[in-house]
C-alpha cells in the first residue's frame, strides 16, 4: 500500500454507538466515536491478549474490550483495568491510535507517521464545487469488489471499453475521436469522446481518489480503497445534472447510482476487472498500450513514483 497517503476507509455516519470494525489497507481496524463525538481509529487487537476491540461496547465514550473489560479513552489510554482496578500503571496497556480526520462525511485514514502538519485529504473545495454544481441531491453508494484497486483505478480513465464491457447498457461508438490526457505530480486528467456521442473527463488525484464527469449527465467522486491486495471498497458520491427538478431529480440521481454501481460495475466491469491475471497487481510491464490508454500509462507512471519515494 502507497505510504503517506490519506485514504477514505468508511462513512462517517456508519460509525456510532457500537465500536465498528473493518479491514482497509490489509489491516483490521475498529473505529468508535469518543466521549467528545470524535472519530477514533486504532488496530482492532487489545494490548491486553490481542482480542478483537470491534467485538467490545462503548461505555461513556470510552472503548471496552470484550474478554477481560479493560477500557480505553479517546486518546488511548487505558482508564480500567477491572481485574486489578487500583493498578498503578497502566501505560504498557494504552492502545495506539492512528491519524484520522472526519471530512465530507467520510472517515479517512492516514497511511504514516502522525504529524500535526499532515496535507490535506485529496477531496478539496474544488472538486466539492464541481460536485455542487448540479445543485440536485447527492447519493453515496458503497461496495466491495473482489480485485485489487488498481483494477478499479486503471478502469477510470478508459473509455474505449465502454462499447464493448456495456455493449447493451450504454451503446456507444467504439472509435476515440477525441482523446487528451496529461498528468501534473500526482493528478492525471484525461478528457475525451467516443464517436461524437460519449463524452468525459476523469481527475484522478494520488493512489485512489477520482472526479469522474460524463457528458453533462453525471458527475461523481469515487474513493477506491485497498481492503487488502486483493479486495477493494469503493465509495462514490453521485450526482447527475440532466435533471433538476425537485424530488426528480434527487429519483434521477438514485436510478442513475443504481445503474452505474449495480449494474455496470458490478454486473458488467468487475467479471473482466477479475479476468485481469497480473502476478503483481500493480506491475504492468506486460500491458501493450494503445493511444487511447494514455491516461492508463500516466496512472501507473505516478502510482510507481509514489511507491518509491
Ligand atoms: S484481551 Fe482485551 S481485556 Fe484481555
Ligand atoms: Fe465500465
Amino acid at each position: 500500500m502507497i505510504r503517506d497517503q490519506w485514504y477514505a476507509i468508511a462513512r462517517a455516519l456508519e460509525i456510532g454507538s457500537r465500536p465498528f470494525g473493518l479491514r482497509r489497507l490489509g489491516k483490521p481496524l475498529v473505529l468508535w466515536r469518543d466521549r467528545e463525538g470524535a472519530i477514533r481509529c486504532a488496530y482492532d487487537a487489545c494490548p491486553h491478549r490481542g482480542a478483537a476491540l470491534s467485538r467490545g461496547r462503548l461505555v461513556e465514550g470510552a472503548l471496552e474490550c470484550p474478554y477481560h473489560g479493560l477500557r480505553f479513552d479517546g486518546t488511548g489510554a487505558c482508564t480500567h483495568t477491572p481485574c486489578h482496578p487500583g493498578l498503578a500503571d497502566r501505560s504498557g496497556l494504552d492502545l495506539h491510535l492512528l491519524p484520522i480526520r472526519e471530512e465530507r462525511g467520510l472517515v479517512w485514514l492516514w497511511n504514516g507517521k502522525a504529524s500535526d502538519e499532515l496535507p490535506p485529504i485529496p477531496w478539496d473545495d474544488a472538486i466539492q464545487a464541481r460536485l455542487d454544481e448540479s445543485g440536485v441531491a447527492q447519493l453515496d453508494l458503497t461496495d466491495t469488489f473482489d480485485v485489487s484497486y488498481l483494477r478499479v483505478m486503471e478502469n477510470l480513465t478508459d473509455y474505449h471499453h465502454v462499447p464493448f464491457v456495456h455493449r447493451w447498457t450504454v451503446p456507444a461508438p467504439a472509435e476515440v475521436t477525441r482523446f487528451h490526457a496529461e498528468r501534473h505530480g500526482v493528478d492525471v486528467i484525461t478528457e475525451g469522446a467516443l464517436g461524437d456521442r460519449l463524452t468525459a473527463r476523469t481527475h484522478i488525484r494520488g493512489p485512489c481518489f477520482a472526479l469522474l464527469e460524463f457528458g453533462g449527465v453525471a458527475t461523481f467522486t469515487v474513493c477506491a480503497t485497498p481492503i487488502d491486495d486483493d479486495h477493494t471498497w469503493l465509495f462514490a458520491r453521485y450526482t447527475q445534472t440532466w435533471l433538476r427538478v425537485p424530488g426528480f431529480g434527487a429519483l434521477a440521481t438514485w436510478l442513475l447510482g443504481m445503474f452505474d454501481y449495480r449494474l455496470l460495475q458490478r454486473l458488467q466491469d468487475a467479471p473482466v476487472w477479475r479476468s485481469q491475471r497480473l502476478s503483481d497487481p500493480a506491475d504492468i510491464s506486460r500491458y501493450t498500450l494503445l493511444p487511447a490508454d494514455e491516461g492508463v500509462r500516466l496512472y501507473f507512471e505516478m502510482h510507481q513514483e509514489l511507491a518509491c519515494r
